[in-house]
């Protein structure tokens, strides 16, 4: 679809006031989206797992307004409590869907929203967060025109999540997700994330994500800065192809189940994510020394004991240890025993391979 179909352009008659009710997770990308064109328009393909226990949930009421203002009118709430520093980046996305939904100038929100993982984690909820609002407006759209299918609602969410935050546009649905268009896959594209569309592996289909906080703190990098480095980065050309390679073999590797071939590449993207801060123009650091210390930890135990289990990492000194179900109770007496300590607090999330965004 072009971005041209997203833009709502029907008379229906719009409902006086009501609300819905969403909650999404977020998702961890195996090839990594870094670097981006316009308004996140990825330089490369990027392919995730959706999680299931870092969810944001979000309650969002209209009323239609009484007077004929053309400002977008809204107060954003977290746990119930009013939230001015979260405005900004709410009000940014509302501006930027404002073409696609001219219906949202009609009415006045109260956005509720709360997190299922600690606030202060270092864990991004924008992906959650703001996938669960795309859909909420969504369901609004769909009270106006109750027309559009079910795939048009989900793909336009999508959409939107995208122009609110690239990797939000992964989150709204299940297990694997790809985004970014890539000659293998017909329907991919850059403007919204699909549903992986070739077969995976029952073996990815209940996989873990543990999710070591090592630094709680905010980033001192920005990922909407990072992106912007890849532009005239000296490997970025490279990067971009290795990347749509990567997401060809990561294909094969979801298909036959081959879980050595898969920590291989992901900790490769992981460490060449990093890398490419390392070297960027300014150059910086996100990871801290006891990232790699788990780092260095995972690949000892997984040599000695011979089980697939890998790192993942974000754009922040976070790891997210990833492996298969039938090794978990392994795994996580390992994180117990030594990862923890590595964790600011001692904390973790034991997270998995989820099934999307809910409707309550
Ligand atoms: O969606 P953003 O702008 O927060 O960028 C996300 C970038 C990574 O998490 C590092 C990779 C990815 O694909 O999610």
């Amino acid at each position: 679809m072009k971005k041209e179909d997203f833009i709502y352009n029907n008379n229906f008659v719009a409902p006086l006031s009501g609300s819905s009710h969403w909650e999404s997770p977020s998702n961890i990308a195996l090839v990594k989206y870094w670097g981006k064109s316009d308004l996140q328009i990825p330089k490369n393909t990027s392919i995730s797992f959706t999680l299931s226990k870092c969810l944001t949930n979000t309650k969002f009421d209209f009323v239609k307004k009484t007077n004929n203002s053309k400002l977008i009118d809204f107060e954003i709430y977290y746990n119930d409590n009013l939230k001015e520093d979260f405005k900004p980046k709410i009000q940014s996305f509302l501006e930027r869907i404002v073409t696609y939904c001219p219906y949202i100038l009609n009415y006045k929100f109260k956005i509720n929203t709360i997190n299922t993982f600690p606030h202060s984690s270092g864990i991004a909820s924008s992906a959650s967060g703001i996938s669960a609002l795309a859909l909420c407006i969504m369901s609004l759209e769909k009270l106006i025109n109750p027309k559009i299918t079910d795939e048009y609602f989900y793909t336009k969410a999508s959409f939107l999540a995208r122009l609110g935050s690239g990797s939000a546009c992964r989150s709204l649905k299940g297990s694997v997700n790809l985004w970014g268009a890539h000659s293998s896959f017909n329907s991919s594209s850059n403007l919204y994330s699909i549903n992986f569309p070739y077969e995976v592996n029952d073996i990815f289909k209940t996989y873990h994500d543990a999710v070591l906080l090592v630094d709680k703190g905010i980033k001192t990098v920005s990922s909407t800065a990072g992106h912007n480095l890849m532009n005239n980065h000296p490997f970025g050309e490279k990067r971009f192809q290795i990347a749509q390679e990567n997401t060809d073999k990561l294909s094969t590797i979801l298909k036959n189940g081959d879980t050595n071939e898969f920590v291989k590449l992901v900790e490769n993207e992981a460490l060449m994510l990093h890398g490419l801060m390392m070297t960027s123009d300014p150059s910086y650091i996100l990871i801290k020394p006891n990232t790699l210390r788990i780092i260095e930890s995972i690949r000892e135990f997984r040599f000695k004991n011979d089980i697939p289990v890998c790192f993942t990492l974000d754009a922040g000194a976070n790891v997210h240890v990833l492996f298969p179900d039938k090794y978990s109770d392994k795994v996580y007496n390992f994180i117990e025993t030594k990862l923890k300590v590595y964790c600011e607090s001692n904390s973790y999330i034991k997270d998995c391979v989820g099934f999307g965004a809910k409707q309550l």
